[in-house]
């Protein structure tokens, strides 16, 4: 077998068989192939695609590239949950302390900054103290002790991915729903968990940007999770605009706080009690996810978990006094209101421009080695479908420099579009997919 004939045979739209995807996962793996050949095949399979068994082999392929966790020492079903990256979405903060709260164990590996959406662990990393990097051993015990642990990868997972996600962002090849499933799905499926919670976003700040593509990205990956012999669950959500209110590390800390504390709410509560209610079914911990969705309102009102959070932050080495007082967490220089600046209402946003500001002003990376500002970013006043009137705060910029605010400003504002024509709000829900099938929600609400 030969690489030139798996390209061949992708070139004209045939079915890999598993022996050709394992030898093309394995050489991207250990970089036995060169570059061209690997990318030649990445647009093959982006403009012929793949099957769902070939998207399943290729997953498993990938999955076996390099070591795979083993969370077997951890009692009870582990669910993971992955969001396939937005703007302001900070839910893995919010729910992942309400569902160890809960009873079902919370052991999630996390990913950084990618282009306009934030990452977790970068999130974390605001908190001072906080540690991110943590032994199999030492990850697994704290699981245990205390039902939840939030950390970067550990080992060496998925490597063929690696070297696939570096091509791909390069030959314009990352728009592929194949090459997508099985990048997102072989890191989740190596990650060790039981059970599958993925949350597809939709919208100007997706990866997808229509509802019927993001059908199809979640139908992919629960058809795919499901012949890998894993259960897995797709929720497809808004990202027509910021989850959250606040977009920025140690902002959107502060918000997974207010809103643990049940000082704040919103969608970023709505979307994370749904997450979680189907993690806690899955977990066998709920008879059904609006019962999960109930356990978990109930530990947001009790402040259990909160607690749980504080109890994170303290095993990870951080500053769990945050969770008292949010004026720990690093405050920018420059705090400035803006206002809308007209009348009308909010009819849409730009959100991956409102990400890309907020990488502009420091809050995520331009190059793999830039150094964030965890401070900076902004907190957004208005939600689609709201009426404003000149003077209504759109905005508050946290900024490194009066410099950095005045851009921010005019980013914010382009890429927020205020008419005079009323419009509906963004839906929260657009669907639910699971291997029954696919609900369609897509309410306005
Ligand atoms: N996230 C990933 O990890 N891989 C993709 O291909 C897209 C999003
Ligand atoms: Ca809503």
């Amino acid at each position: 077998m030969t690489m030139l004939e798996i390209i061949e045979k992708k070139k004209l739209g045939k079915e890999l068989t598993k022996e050709e995807i394992t030898f093309f996962a394995k050489a991207a793996a250990e970089k036995t192939v060169p570059d061209y050949q690997l990318s030649a095949l990445l647009m093959a399979i982006r403009l012929n695609g793949m099957s769902y068994q070939e998207t399943t082999d290729l997953t498993l392929a990938m999955r076996d590239s390099g070591d795979i966790a083993d969370l077997s020492g951890i009692p009870g079903i582990k669910v993971d949950k992955h969001s396939t990256g937005g703007v302001g979405d900070t839910t893995t903060l919010v729910l992942a302390p309400l569902v160890a709260a809960c009873g079902a164990p919370v052991a999630k590996m996390s990913g950084r900054g990618l282009g306009h959406t934030g990452g977790t662990l970068d999130k974390l990393e605001s908190i001072p103290g906080m540690k991110v990097t943590l032994s199999e051993e030492d990850f697994i015990r704290q699981v245990k002790e205390i039902g939840v642990a939030v950390i970067g990868q550990t080992g060496h997972l998925a490597p063929a991915d690696k070297t696939l996600y570096a091509l791909r962002d390069v030959t314009s090849t990352v728009d592929s729903l194949p090459l997508i499933v099985s990048s997102i799905l072989s890191k989740k499926l190596a990650a060790g968990s039981d059970a599958i919670v993925l949350d597809v976003k939709n919208g100007s700040g997706a990866i997808m940007h229509t509802e019927e593509e993001s059908i199809m990205l979640a139908r992919t990956m629960v058809e795919v999770g499901t012949l890998a012999g894993k259960p897995v669950v797709a929720v497809v959500t808004g990202m027509d605009q910021p989850l959250g209110t606040h977009v920025g590390n140690a902002l959107e800390v502060k918000e997974a706080i207010d809103i643990l504390s049940g000082r704040a709410g919103g969608d970023l509560l709505e979307v994370s009690l749904t997450l979680g209610g189907y993690m806690l079914k899955l977990a066998g911990k709920a008879e059904s996810p609006e019962a999960g969705k109930a356990m978990m309102a109930e530990a947001v009102r009790s402040g259990a978990g909160l607690k749980k959070l504080k109890e994170m932050i303290a095993a990870q080495g951080g500053d769990s006094a945050v969770c008292d007082d949010v004026t720990r967490l690093p405050q920018a220089k420059v705090q400035r209101s803006v206002t809308c600046g007209k009348a009308g209402y909010v009819q849409k946003m730009d959100t991956m421009a409102l990400g890309l500001a907020a990488q502009a002003m420091g809050a995520g990376r331009l190059k793999v080695d830039d150094e964030l500002d965890y401070s900076v970013g902004f907190v957004l006043n208005v939600r689609i479908g709201d009426r404003v009137e000149e003077d209504t705060p759109l905005c508050t910029l946290h900024a490194r420099s009066e410099e950095d605010a005045v851009k921010a400003e005019a980013a914010v504002r382009a890429a927020i579009t205020i008419g005079e024509e009323a419009c509906g709000r963004a839906p929260d829900f657009y669907a639910i997919v699971t291997k029954d099938g696919i609900w369609k929600l897509g309410a306005t609400e």
